[in-house]
């Protein structure tokens, strides 16, 4: 493709506004990434109608500093990229609406991306090495799948959970012991005092195919925690985090067996949690395996991943009509 290859590219979909400017899907010049965290804590998770407005009012002002931070001039971009779902269909709609009108004033393509083909391309963004296939584990708050990634755009989905998905559980966990929002981070950092193997919380479908379920082991902490009023909350924190730890590990290991895989890749929120991490790194070690675990900016949500994403849509696919709408419950395109 020709031009400057850059790309604006914007995400919404939940409760980040986030705007980067990214060179050819693998060079960030920026990422700027607002969090609306402190609005929704109150609330204990996401309420859609103050996410759209906050995007409403933040959108403008991250996509200048993003702008300003890459150097360049948003009529050099070669396309202006927003993610069109799955997400908040409020929020999607501020982000997308916002991209089309960049995209029409500076005489540019807009591009549509698909937010879960972009976190799977964030491994790319910063290792544009990475040897495939690869089996990609997708962690984030809304889902949970395990993806052979033949190549970018070439995906053959191995499983998916069955009900609650892992960032979820992270999530409901926390609420339940009265750790706050989000929970996976407050479970991550108070894990570390804990002992992971206190208690011997359910590990469900753990030598059976590909998919996962989460839903139980949540019934389990809080059975657990209410039979045992005195047990540390450390140590249910860390046996709670091992259980979600060992299944997601055990799955993407024997899926990089069977799929021939040299490698296995870390994507969304999840991806964050240190002991996922360390899990990874050990079990990659043991199998002759590279890891791949993206830094914890491009695991959780981020533009930079969008704009990626949308660089190889571009070349594949063109760019997306400005009639097109977002899709809420969009799914990750599979072959
Ligand atoms: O990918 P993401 O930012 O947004 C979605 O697309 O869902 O993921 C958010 C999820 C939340 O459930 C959050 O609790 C979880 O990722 N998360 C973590 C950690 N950091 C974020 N879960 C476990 N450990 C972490 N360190
Ligand atoms: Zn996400």
């Amino acid at each position: 493709m020709n031009g400057s290859g850059l790309i604006l590219g914007i995400e919404t979909s939940c409760d980040e506004t986030a705007a980067a400017v990214v060179a050819r899907g693998v060079d960030i010049r920026s990422s700027v990434v607002s969090s609306q965290v402190d609005l929704h804590a109150r609330f204990g998770g996401v309420v859609p109608e103050i996410a759209s407005r906050a995007h409403v009012e933040l959108l403008t002002p991250v996509v200048a500093e993003a702008l300003v931070e890459s150097g360049a001039e948003g009529p050099e971009m070669q396309a202006v990229a927003a993610t069109v779902g799955p997400g908040l269909v409020g929020s999607l709609l501020v982000g997308v609406a916002g991209a089309k009108a960049l995209a029409l004033v500076w005489g540019l393509p807009f591009v549509g991306v698909n937010h879960l083909e972009a976190h799977l391309v964030s491994s790319f963004v910063e290792d544009p090495t990475l040897e495939l296939p690869v089996v990609a584990l997708l962690v984030s708050g809304g889902h949970t799948m395990l993806v052979a990634v033949e190549d970018v755009g070439r995906y053959r989905l191995l499983g998916s959970t069955l009900d609650d998905a892992a960032g979820e559980a992270f999530d409901k966990v926390a609420r339940y012991l009265g750790l706050g929002y989000p929970g996976g981070p407050a479970i991550d950092r108070l894990a570390i005092a804990g002992d992971p193997a206190a208690i011997p919380f359910p590990r469900a479908l753990l030598d059976q195919g590909y998919d996962f379920s989460f839903s139980g082991l949540k019934t389990a902490v809080v059975t657990y925690v209410r039979q045992h009023p005195d047990a540390a909350t450390e140590d249910v924190a860390a046996s709670f985090q091992q259980a979600v730890v060992d299944v997601l590990v055990a799955k993407a290991r024997r899926a990089a067996r069977e799929v021939g895989a040299t490698s296995i890749a870390l994507g969304g929120g999840v991806a964050a949690n240190s002991a996922l991490r360390e899990a990874v790194l050990d079990a990659c070690t043991a199998d002759g395996l590279a890891a791949f675990l993206p830094s914890r900016a491009m695991c959780t949500d981020n533009a930079a991943m969008v704009a990626a994403a949308a660089w190889w849509r571009l070349e594949h696919d063109g760019p997306t009509p400005l009639d097109a709408g977002v899709e809420p419950n969009l799914r990750l395109p599979v072959v």
